[in-house]
């Protein structure tokens, strides 16, 4: 069994700041660590560590922040001959996190932006091959797509940032994993209107989705866990209670991980109970892909 990801790679520059800055205002910070991220990358080292055989299609640029963007894929044993160097700036993502654990992010493509149709398909029999493929928003498009194009067996997306893509290549996710935030973006991006007070709605937001046509649902929901939908019907599976240091790249610890059991034979519901104490031991640790548990780490008790 196996799992690509077709994805982005980034180094995350991370500060730490007691709250985060208003318009036009300046704070002091601390930190501005370069460490690994991209939630192509987090999502592929997030399913090694949990014992999944992990191929990456990705791109990082010629400049020194490509070894610092690759080192925890390398050390997690992902097969990285997926990954082109190309001739611009590997992709940057400025983090503020504030003293309660929540984040900021801005994110500069650099060489995500050349993961385009083009170079997607020169792995097109490897992405064919993979029980599982993994997708996120930081692609172009054209690239996205031709992924879930190659993909012959089971397609998993998680939307994040809600961009643009293809309306068929998007449905083919089973299951579509977003926050409710993006459950709400992606839902008006198929056309559909979602009323406020819906928007805070998580069976109501994955009810919807069912409806619009996805086969399987996974909203995460922060500390309170993950909503699992089917048209069989939905089930909260709640978090382990842990005091949240980062979220940066939570929800990435979850996706990996739930994709890593899925390859591994779970079912969806199963998946998401190890996928959300993997998440809560994310939170605990600074930084995303090193703040992620191996098979070997204990993790949270719900
Ligand atoms: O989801 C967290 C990730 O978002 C960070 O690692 C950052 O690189 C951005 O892609």
């Amino acid at each position: 069994m196996s799992i690509i990801v077709v994805g982005s790679i980034n180094a995350d520059l991370a500060v730490q700041v007691h709250r985060h800055p208003k318009p036009g205002e300046t704070l002091m910070g601390s930190g501005g660590t370069i460490t690994p991220g991209g939630k192509g990358a987090n999502q592929a080292v997030a399913a090694a560590l949990q014992g999944a055989s992990v191929r990456f299609v990705g791109a990082v640029g010629n400049d020194a922040y490509a070894t610092p963007a690759l080192r925890c894929l390398t050390k997690s044993g992902v097969d990285l001959t997926g990954i082109s160097h190309v001739e611009d700036t590997t992709g940057l993502a400025v983090i503020a996190i504030s003293a309660d654990g929540e984040n900021t992010i801005i994110v500069i493509p650099g060489a995500n932006a050349w993961v385009d149709a083009e170079a997607v398909k020169q792995h097109t029999t490897d992405i064919a091959a993979a029980d599982i493929v993994l997708l996120q928003g930081e692609i172009p498009a054209e690239g996205f797509q031709a992924a879930v194009d190659a993909a012959t067996h089971r397609v998993v997306i998680n939307l994040a940032p809600v961009v643009p893509v293809d309306r068929d290549a998007l449905l083919q996710a089973d299951p579509l994993m977003a926050n409710e935030h993006e459950a709400a973006l992606v839902l008006q991006q198929l056309g559909h209107e979602v009323a406020e007070e819906d928007s805070k709605n998580p069976e109501k937001l994955a009810a919807d989705l069912l409806d619009a046509g996805f086969a399987s649902v996974v909203l995460t929901l922060g500390a309170a866990g993950a909503l699992v939908a089917t048209p069989e019907g939905s089930e909260l599976v709640p978090s382990p209670k842990v005091t949240a240091v980062d979220t940066t790249g939570a929800g990435d610890a979850f996706a990996g991980a739930l994709v890593a059991r899925l390859d591994a034979g779970d079912s969806l519901l199963d998946a998401a109970h190890h996928a959300v104490r993997v998440a809560a031991y994310a939170v605990t640790g600074r930084g995303a892909q090193d703040s992620y548990p191996t098979r070997d780490d204990q993790l949270p008790q719900v």
